[in-house]
């Protein structure tokens, strides 16, 4: 095969063509990649339902595989028992691919007393540092050697509960702390955690195996251990940033579509921003919106911890901006790197400014599709939204970063009526 006709997946759009009818919202990443995790606590059976079908996940199931876990797939329902739990190290080469892997840590530390995983490279995102679960799994009474690239904790016995002030409200670290501390010693009380829907529904999954947490969803969890978890099936939420992606697809293409199966309450900071740019949001029923296009407006946005306006939505939002009119401030303040959309999206015609981690984006009236690289998952959503309402043909590249984190992201978008198709497309 000659070099110049290796080909890559891609995804190839015509823009401006208005979507109509409705999507349905599959299981939160975020959400099955923690609770998957969180299997390890109990030695018992687990079955968790409405797993979303995503690259991130199968990883995360080849790293518990890894460690002695049996696994059983069907369809979005998952068994997991880990039974056989081993205290060896997770695989670097998956580690370094998933970020999420090293959330095994608190639960095989609190489950055998000692474990090794590596160390979590950055990403295109950002740095990705793991200090405040290092320090919170420390507080509980851990041992933590950090060498050649690996976390070694351990502790004699058993983790003791503790009280622990996170200097920041990290998803993960709040994460990793609370699942450590459900078969500790005595009360472990996490201050400044983070809120997240994600937050909650991992606590409820270790309450549904028998753990005693309270407080999720508020900046205090408090957690008193049990001696051990019990089998347990569990569903998985909606994913609020899957919805999220859809209401700005029927936003930015100006279309009237329904976005279904997926948890109201957790789009609140993204339905008031829609309407605050143009797009109304309305209740069909108990788990469905319609979006009620109107002309857009620009708006100002700056990510914060939930219940923040969410960074997961700050690249989708900004290609809605792009062509909302007037001038729109986007500032980011959870992640150092996280504006490398703004490159792809002038390449379409945008006028973005950027400083700092803030981005000054003037409204025009229309893009235009180009080619463009996807540089990480969220930003490879934004770019297939703009190039679903540019003029002319977006060839999106990258994308293994959109099916670490997209359900069959096209499938659904050729069900709303979008002229999109996955490509091999050569580099010539
Ligand atoms: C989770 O990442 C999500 N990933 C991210 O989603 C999401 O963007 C993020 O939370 C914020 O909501 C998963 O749940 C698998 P953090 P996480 O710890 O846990 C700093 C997506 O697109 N920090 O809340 O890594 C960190 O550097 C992904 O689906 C420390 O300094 O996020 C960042 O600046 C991207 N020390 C900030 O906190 C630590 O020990 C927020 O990180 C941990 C984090």
């Amino acid at each position: 095969m000659s070099i110049n006709s290796i080909s890559e997946p891609a995804l190839e759009i015509i823009g401006r063509n208005p979507l109509k009818g409705e999507v349905k919202i599959s299981g939160a990443k975020n959400s099955a990649l923690a609770i998957m995790a969180g299997t390890l606590l109990c030695a018992d059976d687990c079955r968790l339902n409405n797993v979303p079908c995503l690259a991130d996940i199968n990883t995360m199931g080849l790293v518990l595989a890894s460690l002695g876990v049996k696994i059983h797939k069907n369809g979005s329902t998952w068994e997991f028992n880990s039974k056989d739990l081993k205290a060896v190290k997770a695989p670097y080469d998956l580690v370094s691919q998933l970020r999420a892997s090293f959330f095994v840590i608190g639960p095989i530390l609190t489950r055998l007393g000692f474990a090794q995983v590596p160390l979590p490279g950055g990403c295109a995102i950002g740095s990705r540092p793991v200090d405040l679960h290092v320090r919170g799994l420390q507080a509980m009474g851990a041992t933590v050697i950090i060498e050649h690239g690996v976390v070694n904790a351990s502790v004699n016995k058993r983790l003791k509960g503790a009280k622990i002030f996170l200097d920041y409200p990290s998803v993960g670290a709040t994460e990793t702390i609370m699942m450590a501390a459900t078969l500790a010693q005595g009360q472990t009380i996490i201050e400044n955690a983070a809120r997240e829907p994600e937050i909650v529904d991992l606590a409820n999954f270790c309450n549904s195996m028998g753990a005693k947490i309270t407080g999720a969803g508020t900046d205090s969890i408090v957690i008193e251990g049990v001696n051990r978890l019990h089998t347990t099936d569990y569903d998985i939420i909606p994913d609020r940033i899957e919805a999220g992606t859809f209401l700005v697809a029927g936003a930015i293409t100006k279309s009237e579509i329904l976005v279904t199966s997926l948890n109201y309450d957790h789009l609140t900071p993204i339905i008031a921003k829609l309407a605050e740019i143009g797009c109304q949001v309305v209740r069909e029923d108990e788990i469905t919106l319609r979006t009620i296009p109107g002309e857009l407006k620009a708006s100002d946005i700056e990510t914060l911890p939930h219940p923040g306006f969410p960074t997961d939505m700050q690249a989708q939002f900004m290609a809605l901006l792009t062509i909302s009119e007037g001038n729109s401030l986007v500032t980011e303040t959870v992640f150092e790197n996280r504006l490398r959309h703004v490159a792809e999206l002038k390449r379409m015609g945008a006028n973005i400014k950027v400083k700092g981690n803030s981005a000054l984006v003037s409204g025009v009236p229309i893009l235009s599709g180009a080619p463009v690289m996807a540089t990480d998952l969220r930003a490879s959503a934004a770019l297939v939204l703009a190039g679903l309402a540019a003029d002319g043909k977006t060839i999106v590249q990258g994308l293994q970063h959109l099916d670490r984190g997209y359900e069959n992201l096209e499938q659904k978008f050729q069900k709303l009526g979008a002229k999109i198709k996955r490509i091999y497309h050569s580099n010539k």
